[in-house]
């Protein structure tokens, strides 16, 4: 069977990760003679948008929707408000194809290191972030009136569905059960006394049906200390949409920084393609200088393996990635080395080779 994936590579940084993960894919595709992966790249993004006014073809979802995955560099270009390349490629792409679970794994890899002091009990980190992707503070609703005037006020609405906030909780319900970790909630029902008071409602109302999962639940601002005192508390987690953005950013940060965060942006029901990405940005600052970290493309890599059911090859993915930071022969400068973007892409596919 060959899996079909399109490619967004983006702006800045963003080919040259994806380069690698391409290249850590095609690795795989020899070693396992019973996978096969056919690409298509296409243009989009800022430098896109400079040429023809926009981030897109007026059909990109069209031509998108019968892929097995999209895989997404970043996309941001300074000159090109980033509201414009969220909203008019990244938010398409996640509204239109329903990929309303955003799946962020916050897991501190052998050979990574972490900002927390060097205790034992800090290095557990090992949790998965399932962050509401389709409405929530994101929703894009509210107002602004008596706009330039003393009186302007502006309102920005956060939207939570009946349907919205049950699937996102029950889907973490399920990863939990499946996965045999406990589920912690993570809201703010002291002061948001509309949403996060339905949300911990509905999140209680859930957890009726699943009993053999322990729960938790976290005011969003306990929750951040946490994450950075005691970290090894959390292992599935669920949140809305600005709550997850942030503390999987803190997360990223705990457990060996933006050069290491990947995002799949998931369709449960498998009606349209979901969508892989690392975390970062395109990064303008380095952008160019072919020294960008790749792993957090590559472990994107991983994730859209184990999507397709090939858990296997996600795994030896991973197990990669930790070699090559536990070995230290080619790390990018944002984890102390000297090597450069496609050398470490390389590196894993000689370690990919050698293992497996
Ligand atoms: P950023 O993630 O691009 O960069 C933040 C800092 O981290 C920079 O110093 C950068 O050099 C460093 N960094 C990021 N990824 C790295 C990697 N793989 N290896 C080594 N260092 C890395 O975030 P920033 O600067 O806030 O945004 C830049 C542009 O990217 C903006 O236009 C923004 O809108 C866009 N952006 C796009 C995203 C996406 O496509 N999903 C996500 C976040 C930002
Ligand atoms: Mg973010």
């Amino acid at each position: 069977m060959t899996y079909r994936i399109a490619v967004i590579p983006g702006d800045g940084i963003g080919p040259e990760v994806t380069t690698e993960g391409l290249k850590v894919l095609k690795t795989i595709e020899e070693l396992d003679p019973s996978l096969s992966f056919s690409f298509e790249s296409f243009p989009w993004g800022c430098e896109y948008y400079t040429e023809n006014g926009k981030m897109m073809d007026d059909d990109g979802i069209e031509k998108l929707k019968d892929f097995d995955a999209i895989y997404l560099g970043a996309v941001g270009f300074p000159g090109v408000p980033d509201h414009i390349s969220l909203w008019d490629l990244l938010l398409k792409i996640r509204k239109g194809f329903d990929q309303y679970v955003n799946l962020r794994p916050i897991k501190l890899l052998n050979g990574s290191s972490t900002p927390l002091k060097d205790d034992p009990k800090l290095r557990n980190i090992d949790m998965l972030v399932v962050r509401e992707n389709s409405e929530g503070e994101y929703a894009g609703a509210g107002d602004w009136l008596f706009k330039g005037k003393p009186e302007e006020v502006v309102l920005q609405t956060g939207v939570f569905s009946r349907k919205g906030t049950e699937r996102i909780i029950r889907h973490a319900f399920e990863i939990a059960k499946e996965s045999g970790k406990s589920l912690t909630s993570i809201s703010k029902g002291n002061a948001l006394n509309y949403s996060m008071v339905f949300w911990d409602e509905v999140f209680e109302e859930v957890s009726q049906d699943y009993p053999e999962v322990t729960t938790y639940s976290y005011l969003v601002d306990a929750a951040a200390m946490f994450f950075v005192t005691d970290p090894g508390r959390f292992e599935i987690v669920v949140t809305s949409n600005l709550f997850g953005d942030i503390v999987t950013d803190l997360g990223a940060g705990l457990a060996g920084g933006l050069g290491l965060a990947a995002g799949a942006n998931i369709n449960p029901e498998r009606n349209y393609p979901s969508m892989f990405e690392p975390v970062h940005g395109s990064a303008p600052d380095i952008a160019g200088k072919g020294i960008a970290n790749p792993l957090a493309a590559v472990w994107s890599v991983s994730q859209i393996l184990d999507h397709f059911g090939h858990e296997d090859w996600g795994a030896r993915v991973l197990e990669a990635i930790e070699t090559v930071l536990t070995e230290k022969k080619a790390n990018t400068p944002d984890l102390g080395g000297d090597a450069s973007t496609s050398a470490v892409g390389t590196e894993l596919c000689r370690v990919l080779e050698e293992k497996f």
